[in-house]
């Protein structure tokens, strides 16, 4: 019996400890996801649960995690460069062809281009000529999960400090870094004001899209004419947050606490909301099917560049 209490106390403190440096926690992800199941037209809604795999009961909020269970799995590490994209230390800025690589430098593979890649995917879903080409459950589980990513500042931020991972502070008396700070923990002592019940603070949030931004949603939700995702104005947005408020007041060492917090949730909420607003407005668009891939789903899906800068996390100097 003590011997079961200690293993299962091993396998707690393992599964605790184990850093969560892909994306905004299974909170964060489930009210994104939560929140844009509710913005759905009839259209993308049929077409979502016609994708969603069974165990998922016809819930997309309830698989949105699933990108980051896998991402450390065999078979699945390619993926996990996907999940965000670093920017030059203190530039406070993004540029798709300077950022958009992983560690090999390969081109596209950053969270921006995962977008680009899922949402082209996607738009093939009436289009049977592709239907044994993608595993569009696959797309979509990761497009939605990405669209949460790009939302969380650090998602973007700085790569001498890989996203704020390595700036290692206390969050109240909780040892943490600043990347899980934003990922999990500020949603979690939010939680506590609501009782710990997910489902009043993702009504809360509606609330706020319905009563304190509705003049800005609608430009939340647009793209460019006849663009089906916009990921770099997303990236964009994130690593000016990260600039402003993130890293601001939060320098190795710190200790963060009620100042960080309450000064900090408002941006929180807002990312949150507009990861849910525009990946509705996303999916909305692919399914409409009014963006049509006419071109084969090559390289072409993602931004063209024609310099060869390529940012690098030991020399900066060429960025
Ligand atoms: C695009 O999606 C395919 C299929 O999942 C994957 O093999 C490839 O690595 C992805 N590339 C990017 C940049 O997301
Ligand atoms: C598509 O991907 C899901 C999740 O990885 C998997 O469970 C399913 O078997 C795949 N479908 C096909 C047809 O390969
Ligand atoms: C948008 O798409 C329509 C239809 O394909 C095309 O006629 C129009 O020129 C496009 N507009 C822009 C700005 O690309
Ligand atoms: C860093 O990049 C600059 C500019 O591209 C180059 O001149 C320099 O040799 C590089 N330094 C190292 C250590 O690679
Ligand atoms: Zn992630």
């Amino acid at each position: 019996m003590s011997l079961l209490i200690f293993l299962t106390g091993i396998v707690f403190i393992f599964l605790y400890v184990l850093p969560g440096t892909h994306s905004w926690g299974k909170e964060g992800h489930y009210i994104t996801c939560k929140i844009a199941e509710g913005l759905l037209s009839r259209e993308a809604s049929e077409a979502v649960k016609s994708l969603l795999p069974e165990y998922a009961n016809g819930d997309l909020a309830s698989v949105c995690s699933w990108p980051d269970e896998v991402s450390h799995r065999a078979g699945w590490r390619w993926s996990s460069p996907l999940h965000y994209v670093d920017t030059p230390d203190f530039r406070c800025n993004y540029d798709y062809c300077r950022d958009c690589h992983d560690f090999a430098r390969s081109r596209n593979r950053c969270v921006t281009g995962a977008i680009y890649n899922y949402s082209a995917q996607l738009s093939t879903y009436k289009n049977s000529k592709f239907t044994d080409q993608y595993n569009l459950t696959e797309a979509l589980l990761f497009l939605s999960h990405f669209v949460g990513d790009i939302h969380q500042p650090l998602h973007c931020g700085f790569l001498g400090d890989e996203g704020g991972n390595t700036i290692i502070l206390h969050w109240y008396r909780r040892k943490s870094n600043l990347h899980h700070v934003w990922d999990t923990l500020i949603i979690e002592t939010a939680l506590k004001k609501y009782n710990m019940d997910l489902s009043m603070m993702i009504e809360d949030i509606r609330t706020s899209i319905l009563e304190d931004w509705p003049s800005d949603v609608p430009a939340w939700e647009s793209c460019g004419v006849n663009q089906t995702v916009c990921p770099n104005w997303y990236a964009a947005e994130s690593i000016s947050v990260a600039c402003k408020f993130v890293y601001k007041n939060a320098s190795p060492g710190s200790t963060l606490g009620d100042d960080y917090f309450f000064t900090r949730m408002p941006h929180v909420r807002k990312r949150l909301a507009q990861g849910g607003v525009r990946l509705a407005a996303t999916l909305n668009r692919i399914f409409l099917g009014g963006y049509s891939l006419l071109y084969h789903l090559t390289d072409d899906i993602f931004p063209e560049c024609s310099s060869n800068t390529i940012c690098d996390r030991e020399n900066q100097s060429a960025c």
